[in-house]
């Protein structure tokens, strides 16, 4: 098959878009596609597309030449308003699938699904409006909790709200405090104190006009994959130090990953339901990946979905693809096809 493999842009996932991308790439190819790798950042639109590429594939050589875009990404961005142009658009045309391998804003959000259906080009994972439902941390939570999908009880804090207490929003301590549409953790604070909430909410709202609040669950971390509507199996995640954030998900060894995660059958299977159905509500389609947390006392807590959840061999939906005996490159190509279907 002809495929697109689209990453970059320009979230503040950018960077991890890039492995993932550079990744699945790598593997589509070895499955014997003819699968190129597009950085989507508008600044490509004035280089000669054909530098693009690299051919024969060297992974290092392609990271290192996107890399040095980055510097520029932030001139560019103020400059134009386009996410993409008619070059990238062209080549998603000729291909037989596009892969998604962005990661956060306008990749992940719906914009870039609802793009592609306008022009009839087939791509994985869900469609925009499970896209748009999941990115947004706040909605994702009303629809939890209007359809019995457990989640920490949260509010919607929006700019006028900033200079807003813990104690007036009715919160103690520990509380957690987002961006409503971040990733990778990026804008995620864990509380202990009302100078800490309002630093939280400053930092915040220089990320994004809307946060949410919730309360804290001290327990265990897991995340599911669910593809097609079925879970995978359960993976949890225990960093070494403090929570996983954005240093502990991207840095080796910080983090110590297992797979099957060491439940009782009967609490595999409640999570696994939980995130067949949190799937559901979010009107999510093909695959995704859902967070969770589970207490002492054994209540679960589903904390978000991730609708293009990281693509490298070490990330967590391919780590659990590994305990079904699907290696990476089979994995790739598995969420092709049930896109594809
Ligand atoms: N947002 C990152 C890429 C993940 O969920 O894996
Ligand atoms: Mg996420």
């Amino acid at each position: 098959m002809k495929i697109v493999v689209l990453a970059g842009g320009t979230s503040t996932e950018r960077e991890i878009s890039i492995v993932s991308g550079s990744k699945v790439c790598e593997a589509l190819r070895s499955k014997g596609h003819q699968a190129v790798l597009v950085d989507v950042f508008c600044g490509r639109e004035d280089t000669d597309v054909d530098t693009i590429f690299t051919d024969p594939f060297d992974l290092e050589k392609e990271v290192a030449y996107m890399s040095s875009f980055n510097d520029q990404i932030t001139k560019i961005q103020k400059e134009r308003k386009s996410f993409f142009g008619p070059k990238v658009l062209e080549l998603c045309n000729a291909a037989d699938v596009v892969f998604l391998a962005l990661h956060g804003a306008c990749g992940e959000d719906g914009r870039v699904q609802a793009t592609f259906d306008l022009m009839g080009i087939p791509y994985t994972g869900s469609g925009y409006l499970g896209s748009a439902l999941a990115m947004d941390k706040s909605i994702t939570k009303q629809l939890f909790m209007e359809n019995g999908v457990p989640t920490p009880k949260g509010i919607i804090l929006h700019k006028k709200d900033v200079q807003k207490s813990a104690k007036e929003l009715g919160f103690t301590f520990p509380c957690v405090v987002k961006t409503a549409c971040g990733g990778s953790s990026v804008g995620v604070y864990i509380v202990k104190t009302e100078e800490e909430f309002a630093q939280a909410l400053k930092n915040g709202f220089s990320y994004e006009d809307k946060l949410v609040v919730e309360e804290y669950v001290k327990g265990r971390e897991f995340s599911i994959g669910v593809v097609n509507g079925k879970a995978y199996p359960i993976i949890e995640i225990a960093p070494i130090v403090g929570f996983y954030d954005y240093k502990n998900k991207y840095q080796a060894g910080s983090t110590i990953e297992t797979c099957p995660a060491e439940l009782s059958e009967e609490l595999t299977r409640k999570m696994q339901r939980i995130a067949e159905m949190g799937y559901q509500v979010l009107r999510l389609e093909n695959y995704a990946r859902l967070d969770f947390m589970m207490d002492e006392s054994h209540n679960m807590y589903c904390l978000e979905a991730n609708t293009l959840p990281g693509m490298t061999p070490t990330s967590l939906l391919p780590q659990e693809a590994e305990v079904l005996g699907m290696s990476f490159a089979d994995l790739c190509d598995k969420l092709i096809s049930v896109s594809l279907e």
